[in-house]
Parts: C-alpha cells; sequence; structure tokens
C-alpha cells in the first residue's frame, strides 16, 4: 500500500514532535525530516505535503537553520509554522524584524475564510503565539490572512502555489482551531486520505519481519516495559521460535519488578531467558556520577550481557529492542551531538560496534500511544500495556551521585510506598516515581539526632511524555506519604514534592 507520506521539517526544536503527532492522529502518516536532508528526502520520496516547524533561531542570524531555495520549486504544498513562517517570508523576499519583545500567549486572531486554509473556520478564535521575531513585509505575490490583536501579519500565503504560513501554533491545542488548520492543509490542500492505521501498520510490520528474518534467529532485549512487551508480541507473531527474549536484570529495577517479570514472561509460549547480572552492573557503575557516563555504561553493559548470551544460544543475526520515535529524536542525531537532551538507553547509549548483523526496531517511528494500542490489538493484559513507562537504565539515573547497594535499596523502599499511596487515589498521573538525592540534611527522630539523604518525588502528567506539567495531589495525601517514608524507610528524614514542569525540567532527573 502507497503511504501517503508527509514531512515535518525539524529546524533544531523540539516542535516538530507535537506537529507530527496532530497529523499522525489524523491518521496521515509523517515523518520528521531534518532540515539538512529535506530537500533530498522531498526529491525522493516526493511527500503529499511538507511542513515546516517551529525552531529557536531568528532566521535573519548567521548558519541559523535554512532549506534549499528550490524546495519551493517541487510543486509541493508548504504550510509554515512559526520560524517556518519566518523563514518562508525571509528566502521569497519578505521581511523578518526582531521585535523586541518576545510575545506569548493566546490572542483573538480573524482569519480570512476564503483561505483554502482557513476553510469552513469560524472567523475569529484564539491562538497561541510565541515568538520575538515578526515578518514586517510580505514576499511577493503573497497576502495576508490573518491577523491578531497582537500581530498584523499572522498568517499569509501564495494560495497560488500552495505556500502558506502562520505565525501562531495550530498544533497546540490553546490554538482553538488548530484541529481544523491541520485538517485543511492535509486534506483539502494536499490531498492525503486518512489511510495511516495500526492495523495495517501491525500486519505490513509483521510481514515485513517475516520476510527479512526468515528462519534466521532474533534476540529481542526485553526489559519489561511497554514497548519491548509489546514487540515482543509482535515477533512472536513474526518468527515464533526464532525468537530468543532476553531479560537481563542490571540491579537497578524497582521493588520486587524483576520477578514479577520472571513469573509473567514464563507464562509466555516464547522462549525466554532471564540473566542476573546485578553484580556485574554494579561494580561497572562504581563511582559513577556524570549521568551520561551512567547511562553510556550501562548500556554498553547491556550489550555486553547480550551478546554473551546470544553467544550460548547459537548464532544470532538480528537484535530486536524497541525503541519508539521520542527516544531517537531525544537522543539527538549522531551527527549533531550538541542536540542531545539524554542518550536514551535505546540509541545513544549503544555502543558503536555491536555483534549482530542488523538491528531491528520496528517501533521507531511509533509513539508510545501508538505502541499501547498495538499491544491492545495483540490481546496483551491493561497492566503490561497501561503500566507507567520505566527508563532502561531504571533506578541508577534516579539517583544522584554514585550509587550503591545501600542507596538502592533505600530508593526502592522508598519508591514502593510512593506508588502504593498515588495508586489509592482515584485519578493515577502518567508517571509517579521517587528520587533518592545526593543531599543529606539534619533532622530529629525521637530524641536524636540523624543525618539521611532527602528524596525527592516525581509525579506527573502528559499523554506524549514531550511537554509534561505536575499532579497536583492534597496536602494530606504528601503529608501521609511523607510520613510513612520517614517511618518506614531507614536512611531518608527528608521528603520533597517535585513542582516543576516539563520543560524545563525533563521527566528523570539524569
Ligand atoms: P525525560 O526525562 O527525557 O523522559 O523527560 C521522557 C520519558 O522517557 C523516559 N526515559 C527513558 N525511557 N530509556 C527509556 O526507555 C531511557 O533511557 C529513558 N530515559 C528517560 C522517562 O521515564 C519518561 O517517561
Amino acid at each position: 500500500m502507497e503511504k501517503r507520506i508527509v514531512f515535518v521539517v525539524n529546524f533544531k526544536g523540539q516542535y516538530s514532535r507535537i506537529i507530527a503527532r496532530r497529523v499522525r492522529e489524523l491518521n496521515v502518516y509523517c515523518e520528521i525530516v531534518d532540515f539538512k536532508d529535506i530537500y533530498k528526502k522531498a526529491l525522493e520520496k516526493k511527500p503529499f505535503g511538507i511542513i515546516f516547524s517551529g525552531g529557536p533561531n531568528s532566521v535573519f542570524e548567521e548558519g541559523s537553520p535554512t532549506v534549499e531555495k528550490e524546495l519551493f520549486s517541487l510543486n509541493i504544498p508548504i504550510l509554515g509554522i512559526c520560524y517556518g513562517a519566518q523563514l518562508i517570508a525571509n528566502m521569497l523576499g519578505g521581511n523578518v524584524e526582531s521585535a523586541n519583545k518576545r510575545e506569548y500567549g493566546t490572542f483573538k486572531t480573524k482569519f480570512d475564510v476564503k483561505s483554502f486554509l482557513f476553510d469552513g473556520l469560524k472567523e475569529c478564535s484564539k491562538t497561541l503565539m510565541s515568538h520575538t521575531d515578526k515578518v514586517t513585509s510580505l514576499p511577493k505575490n503573497f497576502k495576508v490572512t490573518a491577523s491578531s490583536s497582537s500581530t498584523e501579519i499572522a498568517a499569509f500565503e501564495d494560495g497560488s502555489k500552495n505556500i502558506y504560513a502562520v505565525q501562531f501554533h495550530p498544533e497546540v491545542l490553546d490554538t482553538e482551531q488548530g484541529e481544523d488548520i491541520f485538517k485543511n492543509f492535509l486534506f483539502k490542500i494536499c490531498g492525503c486520505e486518512q489511510n495511516w492505521k495500526l492495523d495495517d501498520f501491525l500486519q505490513n510490520t509483521i510481514e515485513k519481519i517475516k520476510q527479512k528474518v526468515q528462519d534466521k534467529k532474533v534476540l529481542l532485549a526485553l526489559s519489561g516495559g511497554v514497548d519491548s512487551c509489546v514487540l515482543a508480541a509482535v515477533l512472536q507473531k513474526a518468527v515464533g521460535k526464532n525468537l530468543t527474549a532476553v531479560f537481563v536484570d542490571h540491579g537497578f529495577m524497582r521493588k520486587n519488578e524483576s520477578e514479577e517479570i520472571n513469573s509473567c514472561f514464563k507464562e509466555w509460549d516464547m522462549n525466554f531467558i532471564s540473566v542476573d547480572a546485578r553484580k556485574i552492573f554494579l561494580e561497572k557503575i562504581k563511582g559513577v556520577v556524570d549521568p551520561e557516563e551512567k547511562r553510556k555504561i550501562i548500556g554498553k553493559t547491556f550489550i555486553e550481557v547480550f551478546e554473551k548470551k546470544a553467544k550460548e544460544i547459537g548464532k544470532v543475526n538480528f537484535f530486536a529492542q524497541g525503541t519508539i520515535y521520542p527516544d531517537i529524536i531525544e537522543s539527538g542525531e549522531k551527527d549533531d551531538k550538541k542536540a542531545t537532551i539524554k542518550s536514551h538507553h535505546n540509541v545513544g547509549g549503544l555502543p558503536e560496534k555491536i555483534e549482530f548483523d542488523e538491528i531491528l526496531e520496528p517501533f521507531r517511528y511509533l509513539f508510545k500511544d501508538e505502541v499501547r494500542k498495538i499491544g491492545k490489538k495483540l490481546g496483551l493484559k491493561d497492566s503490561l500495556v497501561y503500566r507507567q513507562p520505566f527508563p532502561g537504565p531504571g533506578l541508577a539515573i534516579r539517583i544522584i551521585g554514585e550509587i550503591t547497594e545501600e542507596k538502592l535499596e533505600i530508593l526502592k523502599d522508598a519508591d514502593l510506598i510512593f506508588r502504593q499511596e498515588i495508586e489509592k487515589e482515584s485519578k493515577k498521573p502518567s508517571q509517579y516515581f521517587a528520587v533518592l538525592l545526593n543531599t543529606k540534611s539534619v533532622g530529629v527522630m525521637g530524641d536524636a539526632r540523624s543525618y539521611c539523604y532527602s528524596l525527592a518525588l516525581r509525579a506527573v502528567e502528559t499523554t506524549d511524555f514531550m511537554t509534561a506539567t505536575i499532579y497536583k495531589p492534597s496536602f494530606e495525601v504528601l503529608e501521609n506519604i511523607a510520613k510513612r517514608i520517614v517511618n518506614e524507610v531507614q536512611g531518608i528524614n527528608r521528603v520533597l514534592y517535585d513542582i516543576t514542569t516539563k520543560p524545563p525540567a525533563t521527566i528523570e532527573y539524569e
């Protein structure tokens, strides 16, 4: 089946991911492409449309991300958003200037509903603006198609060439008619069809894996998390007994989790091997305090343990892992190390050279909720499919500073109490866990002075884990949790609740 692909161009920011989600939610397949590659990829794949995302630069700054001018002559509809809109104006002969003040917030915006982009919209509604630079004059043949109280040129276009630009952000929910704008662009302007369906994806993926693997062997890195469990079910369908799932217990799992994973997967009709590598990991991570170094060491050790296991079970050709799209993007492109936020265990943590013929990552372009839907389609239990995400390096990145057995035990016990109490709430957060800080402080217990660790509690609400707001339990609930932790867990005398959103903080601490 031919894919109706749309490209979202990334200009060194995170905005492209939210846009990509909006497009996927409308059942149109899209991929994020780096600005440097877009022209080449557009020539190759002939996408139905291209969306320029926002970005942190100014178009007139030296070295700011740009695209080949020929992109505008390929007869492919283009929608520029924020930085993308300014780039269109700047490249085609308009003018962009820096306003001294950043403009942020929702503004009433009036649309020219005769534009295809705004066809069928209410004439007036709120849009979210977030910019410092603004377009002050338009390229030839372009006209203004929306204005707001803050920005006279809130949208502009050359409809005859199918080039559209909006200064506001239609991808965020604060922009009231954002979804309709995407629908108009994708369906009325680009002529896309809503044919990105997970059922098709699943069938195609199983077929592709079957053809690729044939009767060779696949080793799956099973962490017990949602992505790798769902992948196990997909691979089992595709290659059956040629699959061996290996769970490496690195010792950084939550309380009782390794035992739970072992008993769950032993019930599956699948080759399953559990490796107790706790001592090896603890030894390798001894004395390491740098977060990135921790991640890299854990990633490398994982692979070493896998390779060793693989040799024991004979020639293994494929190494499979449940990498998903956000892992890839947050780990940064290989040639753009500066953009790395964290080396996600599945991607950046891998050593350069691994001893398998090929890596299988069938979920590479999926978002987590899409993986969950596949899990449901394959009949996996809700307790597996809807479990909260747990990072590959586990508690190792929730212990700030050096990791010791003592600290691990303290964190496991405290984390369990936090989870038990939060799970009593009627509405659970998307992710909730405890973090052992590398700070000791003075307390008083009974009549004695204590000098113990501080513990941070983190609970966030999010759908895509790219941005997150804080979960707000009542103070009574928090007080009760703090009381239980300091009473029941030796080694903690202070409990803090983290009230930072993402961004600027990330969800995990390291
Ligand atoms: P951050 O901390 O980047 O986390 O805001 C976003 C989401 O990703 C999870 N996370 C990971 N997942 N391997 C994973 O499989 C990793 O190395 C990793 N690091 C962070 C994190 O728990 C959150 O859900």
